[in-house]
């Protein structure tokens, strides 16, 4: 079959998402890794940013995708991304991706990205990031999800300290409105 019926017909055949099914936060939770190659890096071996943001994109919408189970999430957002130390040719990069918080129709994915020197047997935390997805449907409106229901005490923890993120961006997101 030509890959594009495949596409189709796969998306033609999605099953319906029971929204008042709760997911957890263990539930959607992903991890990917990559060996760094010479073409993701410069000339003095550091991996380039752009290759770490193109990783943790791609990782944390597998995450959105499947809290979701919605075959369309878009990157409505990336607030914050911070590069804690460099990585080089050589090393294996991980990105730790879990779901933070869902609303209506968006997500919060929180990422860590780690680097590990497989020769000294050392991993260093190189990169964290949270980034905000919204769920579309046929027509690419937004589209509700599942609501994220903590398992345990920690996962609660996490997604009231994202709930309390959520509405402090709403806040600066208002006063930025008069400084554009
Ligand atoms: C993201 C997008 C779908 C939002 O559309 P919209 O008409 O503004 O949607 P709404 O105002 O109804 O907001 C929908 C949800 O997204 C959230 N949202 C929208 N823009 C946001 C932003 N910049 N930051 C954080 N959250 C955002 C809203 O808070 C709302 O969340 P909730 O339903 O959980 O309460 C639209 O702006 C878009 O298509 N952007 C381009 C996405 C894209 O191409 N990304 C890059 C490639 S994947």
């Amino acid at each position: 079959m030509n890959p594009f019926d495949r596409i189709f017909t796969r998306y033609k055949n999605f099953p319906e998402v029971d929204l008042s099914q709760g997911r957890s936060i263990a539930y959607s939770r992903s991890s990917t890794r990559r060996m760094m190659e010479l073409i993701d890096a410069n000339g003095h071996g550091n991996v380039h940013g752009g290759v770490i943001m193109r990783m943790v994109d791609e990782s944390a919408a597998i995450v959105a995708i499947k809290h979701s189970q919605s075959p369309t999430v878009v990157t409505a957002r990336v607030e914050r991304f911070d590069f804690l130390a460099p990585a080089f040719i050589g090393d294996v990069v991980t990105v730790h991706c879990t779901m933070n918080y869902v609303g209506r129709t968006s997500m919060e994915v929180g990422v860590e990205v780690t680097a590990e020197d497989l020769i000294a047997r050392e991993t260093r935390k190189i990169a964290s990031s949270y980034v905000i997805y919204v769920a579309l449907d046929e027509d690419r409106k937004p589209r509700q999800v599942p609501p994220l229901v903590p398992a345990d005490e920690e996962e609660a923890k996490v997604i009231e300290l994202a709930r309390q993120r959520r509405e402090r961006r709403k806040k600066i997101d208002e006063e930025f409105k008069h400084l554009l």
